[in-house]
C-alpha cells in the first residue's frame, strides 16, 4: 500500500523529507504523496508539513502494520508475512493456506476474535494489546521428533522479550512464559502429518503475548499479566514482533542441530523443576516433585517412590498462579 511505503521513508529520516524525495523514490506524483500521507496522519500518525522542507514523522502509534513491519525487517521477508486486522485464529487461518505456502510464513493479526489455547482452551485477544502470532515451519522430521519443537519455540520467544526489554521471563513446563507469577504469553503449535509414514508435512508455532494490556477480563485477572504491568516499559509492538519473527527464523535454521544451545537455556529459563506440581491427566490429577528436564525437553517427576518422564499434557507449578 502506497501510504506504507511512505511511512517506511519517513521512520527511516529523523529529519525532514521533501516531498519530491519521497515522489521520486516511489515513482509517484506529489498528489499520491499528500495523499498517502493525508491517510497516515488519519491512521493516527503525527507528521509534521512544512512547504519548504517537507515531511517529518514526529510520533507514531502502536500499530503493526506493512510501514512499520517492512522498516524493520525489509521488504524481502515483509512478503511472507500476512496481516490482518481481524481474524478468529491465526492459528486456523494458516492451517488453512500451510499446503501451499512456504516455511517461513508469518500471520499477524490485530485481533482474534476465537483465539485457541492448549488443550481446548480460549486465548483472549484483545485489539492491538498484545501480539497474535502463528509461523509456518517445514522441517524435515518424523512426529516423534518435533515435540519439543514448542519448548524451542519458548526460547525463541525468550530472546526476542530480552533483546527488547532486557528481561527473560520463566518458562512454566512446557511453554507458558510467566512473569512475578502470572502469564503473559502462551505457544500453541499444532501439524499436520503424511498419513503413510509419519513425516511432518508442516508445523504451525502460534504464539500470543500480552504485551500492553492494563487489565483482564475476570475470569484470567488473578492468573494472567502483561509485560507492560510487569516491567513498566510501554513498548511497540511491531518491535516485539520483529524480533520475535527473526527470533523464529533463526530457529528454523538451527533445527534439529543445534539442540544443545536450547536446551540449556531452556533448562535455565525454566520454573518448574525443583517445585511441587499437580499433574493433570486426563480425568485423574495427582501431585509430584519436578526434578528434571530430560534432554528432549521431557519433565522428570517423582511421586509415590516412582519416577517417569511426562512428555505432553499439563501440570501446574505450586505458587504460579493457578496453584498456589
Ligand atoms: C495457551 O496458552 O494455551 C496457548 C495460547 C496460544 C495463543 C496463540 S495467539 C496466536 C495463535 N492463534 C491462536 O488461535 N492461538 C495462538
Amino acid at each position: 500500500m502506497t501510504k506504507y511505503r511512505v511511512l517506511t521513508i519517513l521512520k527511516k529520516n529523523n529529519d525532514y523529507v521533501s516531498g519530491e524525495t519521497i515522489s521520486r523514490e516511489l515513482g509517484l506524483s506529489r498528489a499520491a504523496i499528500n495523499l498517502a500521507i493525508k491517510a497516515l496522519k488519519q491512521e493516527g500518525y503525527d507528521i509534521m508539513s512544512s512547504t519548504k522542507k517537507g515531511y517529518l514523522l514526529i510520533n507514531d502509534p502502536d500499530l503493526i502494520n506493512e510501514g512499520e513491519l517492512t522498516y524493520l525487517l525489509g521488504e524481502e521477508r515483509i512478503k511472507q508475512i500476512t496481516l490482518l486486522q481481524e481474524v478468529d485464529s491465526t492459528n486456523s487461518y494458516l492451517k488453512l493456506k500451510a499446503n501451499e505456502a512456504n516455511e517461513g510464513q508469518v500471520v499477524i493479526a490485530n485481533k482474534q476474535t476465537k483465539g485457541r489455547g492448549r488443550l481446548g482452551r480460549s486465548f483472549i485477544s484483545p485489539e492491538n494489546e498484545g501480539l497474535y502470532l502463528s509461523y509456518l515451519l517445514k522441517p524435515n522430521s518424523m512426529i516423534n521428533e518435533v515435540s519439543s519443537i514448542t519448548a524451542w519455540a519458548a526460547i525463541a520467544v525468550n530472546n526476542a522479550i530480552e533483546k527488547v526489554y532486557g528481561i527473560r521471563p520463566g518458562i512454566k513446563w512446557v511453554n507458558d512464559l510467566v512473569l512475578n507469577k502470572k502469564k503473559i504469553c502462551g505457544i500453541l503449535s499444532e501439524m499436520a502429518i503424511e498419513s503413510e509414514n509419519s513425516h511432518i508435512q508442516y508445523v504451525i508455532i502460534g504464539i500470543g503475548i500480552n504485551i500492553n494490556q492494563i487489565q483482564f477480563e475476570p475470569s484470567i485477572a488473578n492468573i494472567a499479566s502483561s509485560l507492560f504491568l510487569e516491567t513498566n516499559k510501554r513498548i511497540k509492538r511491531s518491535l516485539l514482533a520483529s524480533k520475535l519473527i527473526e527470533e523464529l527464523d533463526i530457529l528454523t535454521r538451527k533445527w534439529p542441530n543445534d539442540k544443545e544451545e536450547y536446551y540449556q537455556k531452556y533448562v535455565l529459563d525454566n520454573i518448574t523443576v525443583g517445585k511441587e506440581i499437580k499433574v493433570i491427566r486426563g480425568d485423574e490429577t495427582f501431585e509430584a516433585f519436578a526434578s528434571k528436564i530430560d534432554d528432549s525437553f521431557g519433565l522428570v517427576i517423582q511421586y509415590e517412590e516412582k519416577e517417569e518422564t511426562v512428555r505432553s499434557g499439563e501440570i501446574s507449578v505450586r505458587g504460579i498462579y493457578d496453584y498456589v
